[in-house]
């Protein structure tokens, strides 16, 4: 299973990073713009040297623009992955990427039909959000269930990418469901290596060490 940081912040990929479990980054234009303006291209490239896998989402939404956009990204670095998003002009965008052979992340993606489209068209990664449909009352991982069942039955190439995660859970029922990657935002990522009882565990084992160094 693959871990990426949700963010647009490289500092936070840097931290990440060091830890040596960071397969790749997937960042959107909201998350750009809590980063204040900085240089897209800039970040883009800062992050590429960190890690292999850096998810640039395109900002056009008819094919023309969006093809321009895909090229000018994967021009950058061969780490760049071109995120394109999960409509109509985004599938032909999708099957011109693999034509190139750029490679690409179909974001927002709601269904098991989208999924199935992307795969299709050629997308490289598909991103249901668990997170958003949980938030609007449907349970996001009964969606990656699905998808990851039809996946069973074919030989898609396509890599199952489990987004909008807000929880400890949701990356456990990712992996256990059997999803290629997880992307996870920084403050999760944070909360994963802590469990309760290795913080006692460790303080215990320091505090009896200490004990006999007297
Ligand atoms: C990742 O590619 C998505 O853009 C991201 O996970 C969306 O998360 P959010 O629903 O918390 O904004």
């Amino acid at each position: 299973m693959k871990l990426f940081l949700d963010t647009a912040n490289t500092d936070q990929v840097a931290e990440i990073a060091s830890w040596g479990i960071l397969d790749g980054v997937t960042t959107n234009p909201s998350l750009v713009a809590k980063e204040g303006g900085r240089d897209f291209k800039e970040v883009v490239m800062e992050m590429c040297s960190l890690v292999p896998n850096v998810s640039a989402q395109v900002t056009a939404t008819d094919f023309e623009g969006m093809k321009k956009q895909a090229d000018e990204y994967s021009s950058w670095h061969e780490h760049v992955v071109v995120k394109v998003p999960m409509i109509v002009e985004g599938l032909k965008t999708l099957a011109y990427c693999k034509s190139k052979g750029i490679r690409t992340n179909t974001t927002l993606v709601f269904s098991t039909n989208q999924a199935i489209l992307a795969a299709k068209a050629g997308a490289s990664i598909i991103s249901p959000f668990v997170g958003r449909l949980d938030d609007a009352g449907q349970n996001g991982m009964d969606l990656i269930e699905e998808i990851m069942k039809a996946w069973s039955h074919y030989k898609f190439d396509t890599e199952v990418l489990v987004a909008s995660t807000r929880n400890p859970q949701h990356i456990i029922d990712a992996a256990t469901l059997g999803a290629h990657i997880a992307t996870i935002p920084y403050a999760l990522f944070q909360k994963l290596p802590h469990h309760p009882l290795t913080d006692a565990g460790l303080e215990k084992f320091l505090a009896d060490w200490e004990s006999i160094q007297k």
